[in-house]
């Protein structure tokens, strides 16, 4: 089988580095196009000097890079972007700017050269809706003055412009939503829950939960996440349509930090914190999340390997070594 040279945007952060892991581990040569905002070089050190890998410190909003870089791989995989609440509110125009000029230059690039474009989207895209949130459900904004649904916004018009793109110019894309996706290299600093409650919880801290802790979230591992990306490139019928990827077991913010709290033997207690205080400013919170997932199941097979308490342990199990790591010279 013949490997695609592949560009990762936004390749040093979370998701895009495990991305990078696998289709470096495929055999696949690999271009990372990041601006090391949120992203970390050290998500990528294992890799620097492995054939076919390549890092290019860069914007996606820079337009002739980006058309360049576009021009001389054969699949995009397209994950940069101002993610996190607490980022988000922080710079509106700049998410605005990221998500909506940089994919926009991503996907009118790939539109030109006959390029294939996996676009990462989101399920805030949903909105207030009850779960199960299903694919081919309209898109919701619910109180488009509220700060933090400038994410959404730029996400849906993201996926807007996309599937105009695959009609007018013929652009082969596929949207992928991801749910709330976890793993070890996860950082809190931007508003993420499960590494905030982890490090809390290990540093005898209270855990903070922000609003009342009924609102419920699913929680996928980032290898399993990148197991389902894996999956669906490889399938026919997903290219051209929007597919969640997440988790179906739905949990509550309270309990997932009653869960941390016995994972790691902590004696934390467990506060409930106003979102104006967490933010600065009352944030409109989603109440309830979870993906229908018979698209990604029945088109490709895929079942999680991992379930809650698994990705706990793993989380909690790599935490002391991440710590121990940041104390050596030279980080
Ligand atoms: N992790 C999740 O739970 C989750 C859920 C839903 C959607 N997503 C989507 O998945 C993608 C990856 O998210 P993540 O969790 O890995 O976040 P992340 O912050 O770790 O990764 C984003 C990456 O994009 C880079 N970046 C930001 N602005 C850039 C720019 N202008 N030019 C080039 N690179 C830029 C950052 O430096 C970072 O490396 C995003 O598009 C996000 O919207 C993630």
């Amino acid at each position: 089988m013949k490997v695609p040279r592949i560009l990762v945007t936004g390749g040093a952060g979370f998701l895009g580095s495990a991305l990078v892991a696998e289709a470096l581990a495929q055999g696949g040569r690999v271009t990372v196009l990041d601006d090391l905002s949120t992203g970390r070089l050290s998500n990528l050190s294992a890799w620097q000097d492995a054939p076919g890998f390549e890092f290019v410190q860069g914007s996606v909003t820079d337009e002739a890079l980006v058309e360049r870089l576009v021009a001389a791989h054969e699949r995009v995989l397209h994950m940069a972007a101002v993610v996190g609440v607490r980022l988000v509110l922080a710079a509106p125009a700049r998410t605005v700017e990221t998500n909506v000029t940089g994919s926009l230059n991503v996907l009118r690039a790939a539109a030109r050269h006959g390029r294939e474009v996996l676009l990462a989207s989101t399920s805030e895209v949903y909105g207030r809706r009850e779960p199960p949130f299903r694919e081919e459900a309209a898109i919701e904004l619910p109180h488009p003055e509220e700060r933090r649904w400038i994410y959404a916004a730029t996400k849906a018009l993201s996926e807007r412009t996309a599937f105009a793109l695959a009609r007018s110019e013929g652009l082969r894309v596929l949207v992928v939503r991801f749910f709330n996706t976890v793993g070890a290299r996860q950082r809190g600093r931007y508003g993420m829950v499960l590494p905030n409650f982890v490090r809390q919880a290990l540093a005898g801290e209270p855990l903070t939960v922000f609003g009342d802790g009924t609102q419920t979230r699913s929680f996928l591992a980032v290898q399993d996440a990148v197991r389902a990306v894996g999956l669906l490139l490889e399938t026919e019928r997903a290219w051209g349509q929007v597919v969640n990827v997440g988790s179906d077991e739905e949990v509550s913010i309270l309990e997932l930090a009653q869960r941390v709290v016995s994972v790691t033997g902590s004696r934390s207690p467990i506060v409930r914190m106003p979102y104006r205080e967490a933010y600065g400013i009352d944030v409109d919170d989603i109440p309830r999340r979870r993906p229908a997932l018979e698209r990604l199941a029945g088109w490709t097979g895929f079942r999680p390997h991992f379930d809650l308490d698994g990705i706990l342990r793993e989380v909690v199990a790599a935490a002391p070594r991440r710590r121990a790591r940041a104390l050596e010279p030279g980080r």
